[in-house]
């Protein structure tokens, strides 16, 4: 099968997986819910189909393993996310976990004798949206998952522990999952850029040289609910009036920088009615750079920032860093043999920090790791327009084949 027309079922896919969604007419897929698991259950029979034995781990990974003669061999991981954001598009994950399924469809069909296992990971929850807290399927992978995550509560106030057990998950057994440091080879991830530079130079794909870092807190401003015609503007307690201050506060601070990105994506007011003085207001804070020392220095100008804006209002501050990532460098030897696979297959070379958080994050404080990008629609995503030709993910598949091998070759020498 040529390169196209492996892109071509890849995309076939892709739209068989956007159709499973919490919601009908767009794309939700957060971590746990039936339609989260009914989308597992399509890649688990893919696999199948594929040759592929897999399993779901206790986190709700799925997971599936091609097995080198040698038992002793490091593992080799390729992988991307199956969750999704709320009114997602459909690249977004699942791309890198398809086009995963065909490169080692390919290695089944050429009997390629492997050095090395490679394994195959739908990541359950990277985007983090329904706990608030990124990675939680790469962390029980690279072994970091921290139990104090089991009590995070979603929206409907669900625990992570009873939605893990509710699945068929045991959090005693979390940790049996992790591949142990010295098993890694390496990691590799294709995901589309989310972001316009190569659809602006109309490159098909990028190596990926880092991963910003981030921080994502949850905010609470505490201020009292009071009568809305009664209380003297002079008197309230406003926690709305405390997070609208906020929200530009964190704007402006971030509009200094030309590597700094913060966002508030998330406000809830808790009570609210239009003649009620918001009392209990809880928003979120995501923010990112690719530079260590001027994220911890946005971070604590912030927080000082928003102590000052409290004080003013008359209102609590309750502050909760719910993850902290280091900026990421991905290996220089893996992405060196993945610019020289660019090269062979003719295509300009273009290198890219992310900006996006990706399981390679976490993946990166127990094994080497890489990335590709693959271009995408005006650099759109999250956002249902996100767009992918298959042109340019037959050309992800090229470099992807071509890097693979060379990885088998360097690893048989
Ligand atoms: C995931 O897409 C993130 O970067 O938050
Ligand atoms: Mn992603
Ligand atoms: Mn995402």
């Amino acid at each position: 099968m040529d390169y196209l027309q492996r892109a071509k079922k890849i995309l076939q896919r892709i739209d068989e997986l956007a159709a499973i969604s919490e919601n009908d007419g767009f794309i939700t897929r957060t971590y746990g819910t039936p339609a989260f698991l009914s989308a597992r259950n399509k890649i688990a029979q893919w696999m199948k189909e594929t040759g592929l034995s897999s399993r779901v781990d206790n986190i709700g990974n799925i997971r599936g393993k091609l097995l080198s003669n040698n038992p002793a061999a490091k593992t080799f991981v390729i992988a991307s996310h199956i969750d999704t954001v709320i009114n997602a598009g459909k690249f977004d994950g699942p791309l890198g976990v398809l086009a995963g399924l065909d490169l080692l469809k390919n290695l089944i069909q050429l009997k390629t004798k492997l050095p090395f296992h490679i394994e195959l990971i739908g990541f359950s929850d990277e985007e983090g949206c329904r706990f608030h807290s990124t990675y939680l399927g790469s962390k029980a992978v690279a072994g970091c998952f921290d139990d104090h995550l089991l009590q995070l509560k979603d929206e409907s106030g669900q625990e992570l522990a009873a939605v893990i057990e509710a699945n068929g998950g045991h959090i005693a057994e979390l940790t049996s999952d992790a591949i142990p440091k010295d098993e890694w080879l390496g990691y590799y991830e294709i995901h589309i850029e989310q972001g316009p530079v190569l659809y602006e130079k109309n490159i098909p794909v990028a190596v990926v040289t880092g991963i910003a870092g981030q921080y994502r807190a949850g905010i609470i401003f505490n201020g009292e609910n009071g009568h809305a015609g009664t209380v003297p503007m002079t008197m309230r307690k406003d926690g709305l009036a405390c997070a609208a201050e906020f929200v530009l506060a964190v704007e402006k601070l971030a509009q200094q920088y030309n590597d700094v990105v913060a966002t508030v994506g998330k406000l809830h007011i808790i009570h609210p009615a239009s003649n009620v003085i918001p009392g209990e207001v809880i928003v979120s804070l995501d923010l990112r750079s690719d530079n260590e020392e001027l994220l911890l220095s946005s971070y604590e100008s912030i927080k000082k920032i928003t102590a000052e804006i409290c004080q003013k209002r008359n209102c609590v501050l309750e502050w909760n860093l719910i993850q902290y990532n280091k900026p990421v460098i991905c290996d220089t030897n893996l992405s060196r043999m993945l610019v020289e696979s660019i090269n062979k297959s003719g295509h300009e070379l273009v290198t890219l920090v992310s900006g996006a958080g990706h399981d390679a994050v976490t993946i990166s404080t127990v094994a080497p790791v890489s990335m590709l990008f693959v271009k995408c629609f005006k650099g759109i995503s999250h956002n249902p327009l996100e767009n992918v030709e298959p042109e340019d993910i037959a050309v992800a598949i090229e470099v992807s084949d071509n890097f693979i091998h060379e990885l088998i070759k360097t690893n048989n020498l």
